[in-house]
């Protein structure tokens, strides 16, 4: 499964984290920034990762910010663009049953490293359940 990836400055930290995690679990990652903990505008990470998305380059984003607010509220610009800012297991996967999320956003400043982990688990294992969800996700 091919991953774009992005973060600002106050998600770089976990970026970095999550994607030895996701390399050592076979993932193949496109990095789109920022690369270091200097302070960055959220909007540019986000914008390409959701192009990355929608040109069908890779198969799901993975996008952090401080609160996953910013960067969130950015990708769902882009028509296509399905993005969730979890916080749990739960609400992970839900994202990617119900509502066939294909961009997971994180809380870099509200989660730990291992709550990240474990939604990052829960998103990328889940599969969309179709069903009732269908209509309502095309009503988007
Ligand atoms: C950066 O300080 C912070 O505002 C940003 O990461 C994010 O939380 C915005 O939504």
């Amino acid at each position: 499964m091919k991953i774009a990836i992005g973060s600002d400055h106050a998600g770089f930290q976990l970026k970095e984290k999550l994607k030895k995690y996701l390399i050592e679990k076979g993932f193949e990652l496109k990095d789109f920034g920022t690369y270091s903990e200097d302070r960055a505008d959220y909007p540019d990470f986000a914008h390409p990762v959701a192009l990355s998305v929608t040109n069908k380059e890779v198969d799901f984003g993975l996008l952090m910010c401080g609160t996953g607010n910013g960067i969130n509220m950015t990708a769902n610009k882009h028509k296509g663009i399905r993005a969730a800012l979890c916080w749990n297991s739960e609400v992970a996967a839900l994202a990617r049953r119900h509502n066939d999320a294909n961009i997971l956003t994180l809380p870099a400043r509200c989660i730990n490293e291992q709550e990240a982990k474990d939604c990052v688990d829960a998103f990328f294992s889940a599969t969309f359940e179709g069903g009732r969800h269908i209509e309502r996700v095309n009503k988007i």
